[in-house]
């Protein structure tokens, strides 16, 4: 299936509102792509498809990795606003045959997780700091941060949403902890550097 195909029904699936987001997606995680030395064409391809599933039921959701022989873990079952990445990492290989790190990639957009590949890295990036979000809190600055260093902004968005979520009284899913945990060293030190400057 070309990318072009692949766009068609993503764009007959998801809501105006969703797909629109979805391109936004796509152009950030090339535009990091090309900065940082990764693949453009993996990058574009696990971007369109990185919300594929998420405006199915939960239930279809799981019924569908349950088909396809995946576990959902406890911890994502309590987090279900995180269960699309899995679910949408299952549909891509079952529906679109995406090499095994494109699918890598969709499954961690949501949470991060620790050593990251500079693909899974750019796409739980580019997922927040895509042109259609609201600039106004503080994602002008983790845009700045994901030129410089993919590490360093992932450990500043797994800090936003830590921050986020607690205060919406939500349950964080342990994996954004940990990738705040594995990259804060990295954006401490960035920070230090840019003060000294
Ligand atoms: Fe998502
Ligand atoms: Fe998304």
């Amino acid at each position: 299936m070309t990318e072009e195909e692949i766009r068609e029904i993503i764009k007959s699936e998801l809501s105006e509102r969703r797909y629109r987001h979805v391109l936004g997606v796509v152009k950030e995680a090339e535009r990091l792509a090309l900065i940082h030395g990764a693949d453009p064409e993996k990058a574009r391809l696990a971007a369109l498809l990185h919300d594929c599933t998420k405006e199915d039921t939960i239930e279809s959701q799981l019924k569908m990795c349950s088909e396809c022989g995946i576990m959902v873990d406890n911890d994502t079952l309590a987090c279900p606003q995180v269960l699309h990445a899995l679910s949408g990492a299952v549909r891509a290989k079952r529906d679109f045959s995406v090499p095994d790190d494109v699918a890598e990639a969709i499954r961690t957009h949501a949470t991060g997780g620790p050593s990251m590949t500079k693909l899974q890295l750019l796409l739980y990036v580019a997922d927040l700091t895509e042109p259609g979000r609201d600039f106004a809190d503080g994602l002008k600055d983790l845009r700045r941060l994901s030129e410089v260093s993919l590490e360093a902004a992932a450990a500043e968005e797994a800090r936003m949403t830590l921050e986020r979520e607690s205060a919406r009284g939500r349950t964080i899913h342990p994996d954004t902890r940990k990738t705040y945990e594995y990259y804060k060293k990295t954006l401490s030190e960035m920070r230090k550097r840019n003060d000294a400057e």
